[in-house]
């Protein structure tokens, strides 16, 4: 099939594939490398948000709540003693600078009904309950966002059941806040809720999007400047000096014997145009002995 293209044609036809199948790979290869890069930094930023809000809730179980049940044993100040209205409150003031960010502690049996879980939430929550894993994270979609998120569950324990248990044990200013309904009834060792975090995955897949725009664009021109440069080296060297060779052989053909090879460079053409020239001169002599 290339027998039949022009030297020019068959090494542009040569070249463009070389380049699509470099875009192939490119796309291809750069794709996957950039996303796993997109997913490791999701996964990065889920687990230093979660060890955050994990050394947040420590530092209030081992240094502030047992001075203030200690020094104060009938205060009621749930932001100091509540590990999870601590979270939940200081989730809201990181939101404000990372709005994109989600932090839940949920349940399905919440006191704040903002705290309600929904339906993958419940999934994850009986999955801790029946002990399948103790730690989840992946892939969700949430509101048609999609998201990495990292889940753990909580888990009640003996602190916990004074405020959760029923709502004659828990302390009036408490039932009066949340009321009577909902996020009583825990036992012990049950996993009452999940806390999960939510790390929006958009702006790194944008950001995958926008490094191969400007891979292939980088690829596609240093094949676009070399398509040029080999065609005009082709046109110059080899089609032109051919053309030329072509002209004269055929003037000489029909006699025009002051017709003379001439080739501006120094290479393979010169040496088929000195060599074409001394067939000539061969041409010349045999055709006077004839004559004579
Ligand atoms: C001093 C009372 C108190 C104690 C003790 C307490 N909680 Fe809570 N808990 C609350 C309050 C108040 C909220 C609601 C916080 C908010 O408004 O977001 C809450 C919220 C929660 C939530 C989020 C869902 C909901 O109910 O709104 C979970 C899950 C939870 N607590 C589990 C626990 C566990 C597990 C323990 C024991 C380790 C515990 N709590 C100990 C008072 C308490």
């Amino acid at each position: 099939m290339m027998g039949n293209l022009t030297i020019r044609k068959r090494i542009m036809v040569i070249l463009t594939s070389v380049y699509m199948i470099s875009l192939v790979v490119a796309i291809v290869g750069g794709y996957f490398v950039l996303k796993q890069e997109a997913t490791r930094e999701a996964i990065e930023k889920t687990e230093l948000f979660a060890a955050v809000m994990s050394a947040n809730q420590l530092y209030m179980a081992q240094n502030i709540r047992p001075e203030i049940k200690n020094r104060l044993p009938d205060l009621y100040f749930p932001e100091a003693t509540v590990g999870i209205q601590m979270l939940v409150e200081t989730a809201e003031l990181i939101q404000q600078s990372y709005p994109e960010f989600l932090f839940r502690v949920v349940s399905p049996n919440p006191l704040n009904p903002g705290n309600l879980s929904d339906s993958f939430e419940n999934q994850l929550i009986s999955d801790f309950n029946s002990r399948r894993y103790q730690h989840w994270e992946g892939f969700v979609e949430k509101n048609g966002k999609n998201y990495y998120a990292a889940a753990i569950p909580i888990e009640a324990r003996g602190g916990c059941i004074w405020c959760h248990s029923t709502p004659d044990a828990a302390h009036p200013e408490m039932v009066e806040e949340y009321g009577t309904e909902s996020g009583y009834g825990y036992k012990l060792g049950e996993v009452v809720g999940a806390r999960v975090i939510y790390v929006p995955t958009a702006k790194a897949e944008e950001l995958v999007r926008k490094k191969l725009v400007i891979f292939v664009s980088t690829l596609s021109v240093l094949f676009l400047i070399a398509f040029v440069l080999i065609d005009r080296v082709i046109i110059r060297s080899v089609v032109q000096p051919i053309e030329e060779l072509t002209r004269v052989a055929t003037d000489i053909s029909k006699g025009r014997m002051d017709r003379e090879f001439e080739v501006k460079s120094n290479d393979e053409i010169r040496a088929l145009a000195d060599a074409f020239n001394r067939m000539k001169v061969s041409l010349e002599k045999a055709i006077s002995l004839i004559k004579r």
